[in-house]
């Protein structure tokens, strides 16, 4: 792939972020962006990286009407030794490439997207942050653009990334959150797609996500569609229970989001002599568990939120505090190892880490 760079004038260059420490998720973008269109007949055309700027779509495009719409998200790390370095980006790639078919979209080709987010990266690597706990985030997003309101796949589509520098996914940092376990609202249903990456998923979450802030809750914690008893997922996370030296979380039944984090932290925990088990896992369940104290923590896993210790779980009005709401040593202990791992403080024998260039 040949990629064309448009370069900006460095007077027209915007400032960096002055404190790291402020970044917070998803505020500030850096100058450039990465295009490429899919046209019937041709495929993809045109890679380019030029300026942040507003995309010009039809206002017909099937991606306003009907949410043909995928993305991913990984981050870029600053290695203290100056590596650049992503984590599992190939699982990214491949990730949206199934996204791309359960949406009936053109997919994008997995070595595209590894190329692209390489040079993209590389052009503005003055934005990688270097304070712990910081990371410049990925965003590549696939629309479905074109002009007609037929109810049908779209005939072209447009692949961009868009980068931000950024801190911690929650204000609260490394420190436990509480959810609100949903009893009315759900996200995802098994034969929807609750296991593509998605916006509709997002947009379907939000009212349960607002009232749930409204009562002081980080975050919702899904049920199934079915018979709401079973445990899904957290917002834009995946979920663990920790029982001693055994991890529970719900297998891929379908409605979750198979996460590229969940997916190292079960690696990771057996490698370190855990039992893991994906497997269903009822809200009872949990809940005898903190009576009997078999359960002692629980984390939720995500590419933004890294490793979240959860402190209490909200269940129709009763608070079932974990751990007594404090971080865990499993908790503590695999989000210290992934996380070294993540900015390469620590070999890697999973061959996780990959470097595309140097600070
Ligand atoms: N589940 C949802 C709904 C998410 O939005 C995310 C975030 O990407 C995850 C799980 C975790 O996935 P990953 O570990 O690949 O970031
Ligand atoms: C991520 O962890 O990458 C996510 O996509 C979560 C959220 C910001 C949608």
């Amino acid at each position: 792939m040949q990629i064309t760079i448009e370069r900006i004038p460095d007077n027209e260059l915007k400032p960096l972020y002055q404190d790291p420490s402020q970044l917070g998720f998803g505020k500030i973008f850096t100058d450039y962006m990465f295009t490429m269109y899919y046209q019937k007949g041709k495929g993809w055309v045109e890679p380019k990286i030029g300026k942040y700027r507003p995309i010009n779509i039809d206002p017909a495009a099937v991606v306003l009407h009907y949410s043909q719409e995928i993305f991913e998200g990984l981050k870029a790390y600053a290695a203290e030794d100056g590596r650049i370095l992503l984590f599992r980006p190939e699982e990214n790639a491949k990730r949206m490439y199934e996204s791309a078919e359960r949406l009936c979209m053109a997919p994008f080709p997995i070595d595209y997207f590894l190329e692209s987010v390489t040079a993209l990266v590389n052009l503005e690597k003055r934005w990688i942050p270097r304070a712990p706990g910081t990371a410049l985030y990925i965003r590549p997003s696939l629309i479905g653009t074109g002009d007609a309101l037929g109810v049908h796949p779209a005939s072209e589509y447009l692949f961009f990334i868009i980068l931000t520098p950024v801190g911690a996914y929650f204000k609260e940092g490394f420190k436990p959150i509480s959810l609100y376990v949903e009893d009315y609202y759900i996200r995802a249903a098994v034969g929807g797609v609750g296991n593509a990456k998605t916006g509709g998923n997002y947009a379907a979450s939000l009212l349960a996500a607002a009232k749930a802030q409204e009562k002081g809750f980080s975050q919702v914690l899904w049920l199934d569609a079915r018979e709401k008893r079973f445990i899904e997922e957290v917002g834009a996370m995946n979920i663990f229970f920790v029982f001693g030296k055994k991890l529970v979380t719900p297998d891929l039944s379908g409605s979750i989001l198979p996460g590229i984090t969940r997916k190292s932290v079960i690696e990771l925990a057996r490698s370190l002599g855990y039992t893991v088990e994906e497997r269903p896992i009822s809200i009872e369940e949990v809940f005898d568990g903190i009576k009997d104290g078999s359960l002692t923590e629980s984390f939720g896993s995500g590419t933004a939120a890294v490793i979240s210790p959860v402190g209490s779980l909200n269940f129709k009005g009763e608070n079932h505090l974990i751990n007594d709401f404090k971080v865990g040593p499993v908790t503590e202990e695999l989000y210290t190892r992934l996380v070294n791992l993540q900015y390469g403080k620590t070999e890697d024998p999973f061959g996780w880490v990959k470097e595309i260039g140097r600070l």
